[in-house]
């Protein structure tokens, strides 16, 4: 009897002591694989992190820290810096505000830039050119035709891009630079902002600036006056017109997100919302309906990518120029701030 009981003892100690040897590896395989998915889920996150480029679509507020990577985009295979000569028409009455603003401003940067006014008797300007053809907006048509030529005639030889602008006009360089990357300036290419109306394929607002690449010019300017307007029509409308002529058409320049890099529009007006139909196309866009103040959570209103704005006072030019390119922030910690980022974007914190 009692050498049962003893081993019958015996055999629920060894249990005892078996399952407790289980448990406790099984504790240790448990704690091992928790630590081993646990990096390897930090490293995913942080490898996705880097590799999508971080969408920054809705944290206005961390644009500064979290610049994703450059856009990828896939560049036309001359990877040399476009050459674009801007050709910038103002009248005599706006050289002294509003020309001498562009030129003070976005137009420094461009590799060949050129005022254009249209010579009446008794006015000059000389760091301007006066171009043989009446004054007023029914004979913008002939103006842009002589500044074209007259660009084109001096200048072929080192210009891949014509960039028309008008006075109001203001570019930032980069975008635009980064968007002409794209094509193949050896063929006509015509870049801007499409208005869909008037043509079965659409024209470039002139207003937010519009380019031609060197072929799409010579198109343009070798065509008969039989099939190209000359002056009298609107002159963003007889360009696409006749470019549609020869098969050349604007391109698509919406962002992934489809909204506008050329913009016709005053950004401070659009933000103001007084003219609620045009605040409301831009919003519309991002499928929101909001007047007035945006307010903290709205969504952006204008492109990342945004390359130009028409109706630009002079003050406004050299506001932006302050902004984009001079004014200096301190760096908080940027590869900290972003690896949070990621991760706040993944959960949807
Ligand atoms: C650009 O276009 C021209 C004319 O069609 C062509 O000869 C050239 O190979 C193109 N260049 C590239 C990089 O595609
Ligand atoms: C530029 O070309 C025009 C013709 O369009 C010509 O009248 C003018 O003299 C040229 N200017 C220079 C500096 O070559």
């Amino acid at each position: 009897m009692d050498d049962d009981f003893q081993d019958v003892h015996t055999a629920l100690m060894n249990c005892k002591h078996e399952r407790r040897k289980l448990a406790c590896s099984f504790n240790r395989k448990l704690i091992l694989t928790s630590i081993v998915l646990c990096t390897a889920t930090c490293l995913a996150a942080i490898a996705i992190f880097f590799l999508s480029g971080y969408n920054v679509h809705t944290f206005a507020v961390n644009d500064i820290d979290c610049q994703p990577a450059a856009q990828t985009v896939s560049h036309a295979a001359n990877q040399v810096t476009p050459r674009v000569l801007c050709m910038i028409l103002t009248t005599p009455e706006k050289w002294q505000s509003k020309g001498r603003a562009v030129q003070n401003t976005w137009a420094r940067r461009c590799f060949i830039r050129i005022f254009f006014y249209s010579a009446s008797p008794g006015v000059s300007i000389n760091e301007a050119v006066a171009l043989p053809v009446p004054e007023g907006r029914g004979h913008l048509t002939a103006k842009v035709l002589a500044a074209f030529k007259y660009s084109f005639d001096n200048y072929s030889d080192r210009i891949d891009w014509y960039l028309k602008a008008d006075d109001d006009t203001y570019v930032i360089w980069e975008n635009l630079i980064e968007e002409l990357m794209k094509y193949n300036s050896s063929t006509a290419r015509y870049v801007g902002k499409t208005l869909p109306t008037h043509l079965p394929r659409g024209y470039n607002s002139g207003g937010a600036g519009y380019l031609l690449s060197k072929k799409a010019l010579t198109y343009l300017l070798d065509a008969p006056p039989s099939k190209c307007k000359k002056d009298g029509g609107l002159e963003d409308v007889d360009i696409g017109d006749c470019l549609a002529k020869f098969g050349v058409y604007p391109e698509n320049t919406l962002d992934a997100d489809g909204m506008l890099k050329f913009n016709s529009d005053n950004p401070l007006k659009v933000m103001q919302g007084q003219n609620e139909g045009l605040t409301q196309a831009y919003y519309i866009r991002k499928g929101h309906v909001s007047f007035g103040n945006p307010g903290p959570n709205a969504e952006r209103m204008f492109s990342p990518q945004t390359i130009s704005f028409h109706y630009v006072e002079p003050e406004e030019m050299f506001m932006y120029e302050f902004l984009l390119n001079d004014l200096k922030r301190k760096d908080i910690g940027r590869s900290y701030a972003c690896v949070l980022c990621s991760f706040i974007y993944m959960y949807n914190l």
